[in-house]
C-alpha cells in the first residue's frame, strides 16, 4: 500500500520542524495564489480579445465552406477550409483550457459537509469507474466535518484526482477515498493502485501543461492545486512506482 503523506506529528522534537515546514508551505501557497490572481486578470483580458476575432473567423469560414460546396472542382479548397475550421476550433479549446486554469476564480463558499460531498461524487463517478474496471472504496471519518467550501470547485478538484487515478490504472484496480480530522483541519486522501509517479516526473506534475499522456493537457493537477490553495488548503502526494499513488488534501474546518 502507498505511504500516506505526512501530517502534523505529535512529538515536541518533531513539531519544531513541522511548524517551519508549515510556514514554508503557507508562504508558497500565498505566493502561488497571488501570482495566479495576477495571471487571472491578464488571462481574462487576453482570452476576451482572442475569443471575439476567433468567433468571427469561425463564422466566416463556415460561410466560405458553404460557398465552396456550390463550386464545382473546389475539392482542394474545401479540404483547406475544413483544416482551417479544425485549427480554429483547437485554438478555441486551448483558450478555454487555459482560462479554466488561469482565469479569474471566484469562490462561492458555504458551510459544506465534506463527507456528503464525497458521497455525491462517488455516486456520480461509479459508472465511469466500473467501466474502467476500478473498484471504489471509501473510509469516511465519523465526525462529518463541516468546511467552508465552494462545492462545485471542490468537486472539480476531486474529480481531476479521481480521473487521474483511473487513468493510472489501465487494467483496473482500487480507488480509495479517506477522510480524517486532526485538530482544526480535515484530511482527504485519494489513493490508487496504479502505475505510480516516476521520480523524474514527481517534481513536475503540478506544473501547468506538464503531461505524460497522449491527449492530456497537463492542466488537471495545476487547476486542482489552485482550487485547493484558494480554499486555504494544501495538496501533496506520495507514490511508489508500480504500486500506486496517494494524493492528500488538507482543508480548514468551518
Ligand atoms: N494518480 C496518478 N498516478 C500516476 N501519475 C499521475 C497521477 N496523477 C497525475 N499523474 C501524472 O501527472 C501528470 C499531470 O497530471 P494532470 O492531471 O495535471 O494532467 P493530465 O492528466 O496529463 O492531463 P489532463 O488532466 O489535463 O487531462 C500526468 O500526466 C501523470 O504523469
Ligand atoms: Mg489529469
Amino acid at each position: 500500500m502507498v505511504e500516506p503523506a505526512a501530517h502534523p506529528g505529535a512529538s515536541t522534537a518533531k513539531s519544531v520542524d513541522v511548524s517551519v515546514d508549515n510556514l514554508d508551505r503557507e508562504r508558497d501557497r500565498l505566493a502561488r495564489v497571488e501570482q495566479l490572481a495576477r495571471l487571472g486578470e491578464l488571462a481574462g483580458g487576453l482570452a476576451h480579445e482572442l475569443k471575439n476575432p476567433l468567433s468571427t473567423i469561425k463564422l466566416n469560414l463556415q460561410l466560405l465552406q458553404e460557398d465552396l460546396m456550390q463550386l464545382p472542382g473546389a475539392e482542394t479548397s474545401r479540404a483547406r477550409a475544413s483544416t482551417l475550421r479544425k485549427e480554429v476550433d483547437r485554438l478555441g479549446h486551448t483558450v478555454d483550457d487555459f482560462l479554466r486554469f488561469a482565469g479569474r476564480l471566484e469562490l462561492h463558499t458555504k458551510p459544506t459537509q465534506l463527507n456528503d460531498l464525497v458521497r455525491d461524487l462517488i455516486d456520480f463517478f461509479r459508472p465511469q469507474a466500473q467501466a474502467a474496471n476500478v473498484r471504489l472504496h471509501t473510509s469516511l471519518c465519523s465526525e462529518e466535518p463541516l468546511c467552508p467550501l465552494d462545492p462545485n470547485l471542490i468537486k472539480q478538484a476531486l474529480l481531476n484526482l479521481m480521473l487521474n487515478a483511473v487513468q493510472a490504472m489501465p487494467d483496473g484496480g482500487d480507488l480509495i477515498i479517506r477522510t480524517h480530522v486532526d485538530q482544526n483541519r480535515v484530511y482527504l486522501d485519494v489513493a490508487d493502485t496504479g502505475s505510480g509517479v516516476s521520480a523524474s516526473a514527481a517534481s513536475h506534475i503540478f506544473e501547468a501543461y506538464y503531461t505524460t499522456k497522449k491527449g492530456g493537457t497537463g492542466l488537471g493537477l495545476a487547476t486542482t492545486r489552485r482550487i485547493i490553495e484558494e480554499h486555504r488548503g494544501h495538496i501533496s502526494f506520495t507514490s511508489e512506482p508500480g504500486k500506486g499513488t496517494n494524493f492528500r488534501l488538507d482543508l480548514p474546518l468551518q
